[in-house]
């Protein structure tokens, strides 16, 4: 070949090669289970804006609603078999990884929201991000959804009336010892096919927060809800620690701040998007929403709180307490 060819080809070659590299781009696929119009939806987008506007040609980020790369069945596996770095899980669905995240789900623990704010952002909460490092899994934050409500085919208003109905539980022990404690049967099952289940009839009932319900249509096929409050659906944003300390200094400093601010915008819009969808399922006119009086309301806290008991020794008394003081503000 004539050299000033060889060398042209030679240039061109090497411009290529640095330019792909260059242009090559950490791909981070986040995925989820809700749909976009929810507060982890809302959370997800923010991220990838913030992170492809401020690392432009750095990182892309692929958001997955709706189940549509993993359920939650499968997405801690695709985590940690790099599959997908980050997903917001559930706290009701880490008993296989850590039994303190269990605390979470105890009935009746925290009075609203901003008591499980406080709790988060206390040394005992922020320990819990930590809790699964040997595992490879590191939590960045918690994200919020909301408060639980009770829904079913009849009007629940007493303990008693859940009797013998089945619940559709996300899989966590804690959920379903809290529907046998009101002799009902609280039956696993992954959000996918909530919607389905309760239409054919194989459950009878669910829990969750408005956002869930209305987004899910859980209103075409539940009549009632009954507004308990009686637990927390709320998130762990996590990837795994392989994948976090294994990023560029400058790119995971950027991306940590990245995560406070996505973490701010999912928590407004887990309060606005809540109160929306509440008033979504009231305009749809299928679903009677019930009030408790606190006599009715304590009723139900006074069965499902002996609960607590038979997790105590695998979440810690201490952490139980830290978790109860942050009802009170000083
Ligand atoms: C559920 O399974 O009901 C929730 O965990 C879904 C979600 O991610 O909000």
């Amino acid at each position: 070949m004539l050299k000033p060819l060889r060398n042209a080809l030679a240039f061109t070659l090497a411009f290529t090669t640095l330019g792909t590299a260059a242009a090559d781009p950490i791909v981070i696929k986040f995925s989820h289970v809700v749909a976009e119009q929810t507060p982890k939806g809302q959370g997800a987008l923010m991220f990838k804006k913030l992170a492809e506007e401020r690392l432009p040609g750095k990182v892309k980020v692929e958001v997955y609603p709706n189940s549509t790369l993993f359920g939650d069945d499968k997405e801690m596996e695709g985590l940690l078999l790099g599959d997908v770095q980050i997903i917001a899980r559930s706290l009701a669905k880490f008993e296989q990884y850590t039994r303190k995240v269990q605390l979470f789900d105890l009935p009746f623990l925290f009075d609203d929201i901003a008591a499980v704010e406080r709790f988060q952002q206390s040394p005992q909460g922020q320990q819990l991000l930590k809790s699964m490092e040997s595992k490879n899994i590191t939590g960045l934050a918690y994200w919020h959804n909301g408060m639980k409500q009770l829904s079913a085919n009849k009007p629940l208003r007493m303990p008693n009336d859940a009797r013998r109905l089945v619940f559709r539980v996300q899989t966590s022990a804690v959920l379903e010892e809290q529907f046998k404690a009101v002799g009902a049967t609280g039956q696993p099952m992954i959000f996918s096919v909530v919607y389905q289940a309760l239409r054919a009839g194989v459950v009878n009932g669910a829990e969750n927060t408005y956002s869930n319900f209305y987004n899910q249509k859980l209103h075409e096929v539940q009549k009632y809800v009954t507004e308990t409050d009686h637990g927390i659906l709320d998130y762990m944003l996590i990837t795994t620690s392989d994948f976090w300390n294994g990023l560029p200094p400058d790119i995971r400093a950027e991306l940590d701040k990245i995560v406070v601010e996505a973490t701010a915008h999912a928590n407004k819009e887990a309060q606005r998007l809540n109160q929306h969808d509440k008033e979504m399922v009231l305009a749809a006119k299928t679903t009677e929403i019930i009030a408790l009086t606190a006599d009715e309301r304590n009723a139900w806290r006074d069965q499902m709180k002996p609960v607590w008991a038979k997790f105590e020794k695998d979440i810690g008394p201490d952490l139980i307490k830290a978790a109860e003081a942050s009802n009170k503000t000083q």
